[in-house]
């Protein structure tokens, strides 16, 4: 049956990535190996400058109906004197809101061909396979009350709030210990339980249900502990699992580990399997346009889309065997590049990935 994919561009460097996904996703249906209708729509900063709505309510009904959306990425310095209202973002945080896509999956996986390429040494980052789950529908992303405020001397005064119910941390634990089942059983759930009684109580629900997970271990550490081993001995790591916030910056901390924020997907699902698909670097506006943007963040999502939302896990494995072989034959872009290896652009890459799709 034909699968529906919403295709997002956004900003930056955002339609360059998501023109090379595209050009992967058309190659695979040429071949037979999967069967999609593609249809694409605006959100973030372009949405803005063509309807004043960072996520227009045809963007968002066409997610809804969509069995998985493909988004690039959103924002850039143009919008940022915007109300925060409006700004990209906010298309961004719809969307994940609107479908409910609550649970985050960013694999960090080290290639073995980019372990020069990590910041820490190569015996630190060598064979690294953590898988990061970050709730994304709550948390002081969402908390209300918020906003800025005067107070009667006339200082202004901001407001954000931590919240989260016991449901919410229940249903996104339960998605980290499943995941778990299928690696290597070990789920670390983090927070600062010390300090904040939001996470405290994240604490007590991820125990209790870790109970239903006798053979999953569980263990539970500060998130500035977590920031810290995670570039002290990062592979200690199974499946980590936290809230919105610490998640957002775990992540970020962990790409670097595999040599460059350009190289990571993520996948974002609702209880009904479906699910959002992005890099999980930004738009990237000082490289935009140069045609330098490494595309394969982009292109692994794809593959992760196609396990998750589309039911062809085995075409998702020969997107990811594509990737590896692409960089055994030492073709990197700017941000990956060594010495000894050969410098290409986004299309180049983006070509050199279809080609080496395994038949
Ligand atoms: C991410 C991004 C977003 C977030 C921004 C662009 C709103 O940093 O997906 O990690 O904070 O969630
Ligand atoms: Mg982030």
């Amino acid at each position: 049956m034909t699968k529906k994919v919403l295709v997002l561009p956004g900003d930056g460097i955002g339609p360059e990535i998501v023109g090379e996904a595209v050009k992967l996703l058309k190659a695979l249906q040429a071949q037979g190996a999967i069967a999609v209708e593609l249809e694409h729509g605006l959100v973030g900063g372009a949405a803005y400058d063509a309807f004043g709505d960072p996520l227009p309510a045809q963007t968002l009904e066409a997610a809804r109906a969509a069995d998985a959306v493909l988004l690039g990425a959103v924002g850039g310095p143009k919008w940022e004197p915007l109300h925060i209202s409006k700004r990209p973002e906010k298309g961004l945080l719809g969307l994940r809101a609107g479908l409910g896509l609550f649970a985050n999956l960013r694999p960090a996986i080290l290639y073995p061909q980019l372990a020069g390429a990590s910041s820490l040494k190569p015996e630190v980052v060598s064979g690294l396979d953590i898988m990061i789950v970050r709730e994304l529908t709550g948390d002081i992303y969402f908390g209300q009350p918020r906003g800025v405020e005067t107070l009667a001397s006339g200082e202004r005064r901001g407001i954000n709030t931590m919240v989260y119910t016991e449901s919410e941390i229940e249903r996104i634990c339960r998605v980290a210990f499943d995941l778990a089942r299928k690696r290597d059983r070990r789920v670390c759930s983090v927070d600062k339980a010390n300090v904040l009684e939001c996470t405290e109580l994240w604490r007590e629900v991820a125990t209790r249900v870790g109970a239903d997970y006798p053979d999953v271990a569980l263990s539970h550490m500060y998130v500035d502990n977590a920031a810290m081993q995670l570039v002290r001995a990062p592979k200690q790591f199974d499946v980590m699992v936290t809230g919105n916030l610490f998640g957002d910056i775990l992540s970020d901390c962990a790409s670097m580990l595999t040599g460059s924020i350009g190289m990571l997907p993520s996948a974002s699902l609702n209880a009904a399997g479906q699910g959002m698909y992005e890099p999980i670097h930004g738009s990237a506006p000082d490289i935009a346009g140069q045609g330098v943007a490494n595309p394969l963040a982009t292109l692994l999502s794809v593959a992760m889309m196609l396990r998750y939302s589309l039911g062809a896990p085995e075409v998702a494995q020969r997107i990811e065997a594509a990737v590896s072989v692409v960089l055994d034959q030492g073709l990197r872009t700017p941000d990956i590049l060594s010495a000894g290896m050969r410098r290409v652009g986004t299309v180049e890459m983006g070509d050199a990935v279809v080609a080496a799709l395994p038949t």
